[in-house]
C-alpha cells in the first residue's frame, strides 16, 4: 500500500497472481496428505503458468506445484523462460513456503530478485528468491 491507501500496481499484480494459483490449488491431485496446493509463476514475458501437487502412493515421489508449474512452463515457453514472480497458496489455512527441492529446481529459471509470496505461520509473506535461495547463482554446479 502506498500514502494514499490505493495499491500500488505490484500488489495487484501478486493478488491476481494469488487467485491463479488459488485456481490452480482445486486441481490438486492430493489424496495421500490433503493438502491442496497450487503455484503461479510469472515470467519476464508476462505469460502466467499454474501448477498444482500431484501426489504418487510411494510418497516420495509427489511432485509440489511450484516444480509442476516450471516444468510446465518449460515445456509450453521454453528453456529460455525467466520467472520474475512466484505466488503460492494452500486451501488448508497452513504455512506451505515452497519446500528445498523446488527452490533448488526454480534457482534455474527464476530472477535472484523475484519476489516470491507464500502462506507463512503469520499470513501471507513475500520474500525474494535470494532470500529463500541464498548463494543460488554463485553456487551453481555448472556454468
Ligand atoms: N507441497 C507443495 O506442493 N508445495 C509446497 O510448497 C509445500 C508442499 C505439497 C507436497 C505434498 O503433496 C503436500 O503438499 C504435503 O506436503
Amino acid at each position: 500500500m502506498n500514502t494514499n491507501n490505493t495499491p500500488a500496481a505490484a500488489d495487484v499484480a501478486m493478488e491476481a497472481l494469488l487467485e491463479l494459483a488459488r485456481q490452480a490449488a482445486l486441481l490438486s491431485y492430493s489424496p495421500y496428505s490433503g493438502f491442496r496446493v497450487g503455484a503461479a509463476l510469472r515470467l519476464t514475458s508476462g505469460e502466467v503458468v499454474t501448477g498444482t501437487n500431484v501426489e504418487n502412493v510411494s510418497y516420495g515421489l509427489t511432485i509440489c506445484a511450484e516444480r509442476s508449474a516450471l516444468v510446465r512452463a518449460v515445456s509450453q515457453f521454453g528453456p529460455e523462460i525467466r520467472i520474475e514472480a512466484v505466488a503460492v497458496v494452500n486451501l488448508n489455512h497452513a504455512a506451505s513456503p515452497p519446500c528445498g527441492a523446488c527452490r533448488q529446481v526454480l534457482a534455474e529459471f527464476i530472477l535472484p530478485a523475484a519476489p516470491v509470496v507464500f502462506p507463512a505461520s503469520d499470513g501471507l509473506r513475500t520474500m525474494a528468491f535470494s532470500e529463500l535461495l541464498p548463494l543460488a547463482s554463485e553456487m551453481k554446479l555448472l556454468r
